[in-house]
């Protein structure tokens, strides 16, 4: 039977990118039982339809077993919108919640090969960077009410975080399976010296904890995790956090293995449907002219084939590859290190692919 996925490419370097994972699938592919269907998403689909995230679209991707996506964020007139809808939430945090995406995973892993690019210093990323970090997707102030007001004749805002116990249990389960597969860690990030929500999830974190003996949970606190993240980044393993801190914690760790263009994601939810895509923005500035790094959207395609599919060995023969070529001097303009030649977006995945396929 067919395996079918819906291909999201969306804005900038997302095409770009998209291409090249594409190719990447195809070598993987050996008895083509992929069936890839296109759909436009972001300003890509505002330009054509006037949505962001257009019915035909969640036709396509209600249809498929997997979403790999691109990047969104499009030069479009956002003049009509509420301020805080945008491109990026009208789409993205729609697919989420459309599809439950409960929980986002988002391995930061630093390449031997690459660590003179790291902004931290060797003392402190001697001994490896490999972490997961595990992000809830659908809950916390993303989705409760925003509003802005008017009241005794000054500005006001408001926005509401909100988490129930359920949303919370998957997350810390997802976490606990996982460190389970690893070193055996989880580290739940959290304030609940100040917040409600942040007490109910050390709560549930703890009580889901007790079924798993074998792995040790800490709490930390999520200003004191900031620090840590820099001055010790090797003490975590996997990492769980409610959405908006596991935003802000996951686009800080990406900095340790020097480009947020080498770091993929996956976005899952209950029943194990999932979508796939790179944590790097859409870089208009450098779109169609083959100088993105293309790994974030790779490895992206790796998660895919591993947690929708259960296909390990191709997974991990991308990941291998995505490695070889890295210690072999392969770079793109993010990463380039001292006497590596640059190479462009389709020179790279030309690399990739020949490591896979020898
Ligand atoms: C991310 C992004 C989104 C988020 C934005 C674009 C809404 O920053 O995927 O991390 O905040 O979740
Ligand atoms: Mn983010």
């Amino acid at each position: 039977m067919s395996k079918k996925v819906a291909v999201l490419p969306g804005d900038g370097i997302g095409p770009d990118i998209m291409a090249q994972a594409q190719r990447v699938l195809e070598a993987v592919d050996k008895d083509k039982i992929f069936e890839v269907t296109p759909a436009a998403i972001g300003g890509a689909a505002f330009e054509k339809f006037e949505s962001h995230f257009p019915e035909e679209t969640k036709k396509i991707c209600e249809a498929a077993d997997a979403i790999l996506f691109g990047s969104v964020g499009g030069p479009i007139d956002q003049a009509h919108l509420p301020k805080w809808k945008n491109c990026e939430t009208n789409s993205i945090l729609a697919l989420r919640k459309t599809f439950q995406l409960n929980v986002n995973l988002r391995p930061v892993k630093l390449y031997p090969a690459l660590t003179a690019i790291s902004p931290l210093k060797d003392s402190v990323i001697g001994n490896g960077t490999d972490i997961l970090i595990i992000r809830e997707l659908v809950g916390d102030i993303y989705f409760g009410e925003h509003k802005q007001y008017q009241e005794n004749n000054k500005r006001h805002a408001f926005d509401s975080a909100e988490y129930d116990e359920d949303q919370i249990a998957i997350a810390a389960h997802q976490a606990f399976q996982a460190a389970k597969h690893r070193r055996g860690k989880v580290t739940s990030v959290d304030k609940a010296n100040v917040m409600a929500t942040s007490k109910l999830w050390r709560e549930i974190v703890s009580e889901v904890g007790k079924q798993y003996p074998d792995v040790t949970l800490e709490h930390m606190l999520v200003d004191n995790c900031a620090m840590q993240l820099i001055l010790n980044p090797g003490q975590f393993d996997v990492m769980v956090t409610a959405n908006l801190f596991g935003d802000i914690l996951s686009d800080a760790a990406s900095a340790i293995p020097g480009s947020l263009g080498l770091m993929p994601s996956a976005s899952l939810n209950a029943s194990g449907f999932g979508l796939y895509e790179p944590s790097g923005g859409s870089a208009p500035d450098i779109a169609g002219k083959n100088c993105a790094n293309p790994i974030g959207q790779i490895l992206s395609l790796a998660m895919m084939l591993r947690y929708s599919f259960e296909m390990h060995d191709a997974a991990s023969a991308i990941e291998n590859a995505v490695r070889q070529a890295l210690e072999a001097g392969y770079r793109t303009a993010d990463i380039l290190t001292e006497g590596a030649r640059k190479i462009g977006t389709k020179e790279m995945t030309d690399a990739i692919i020949s490591f896979i396929e020898s």
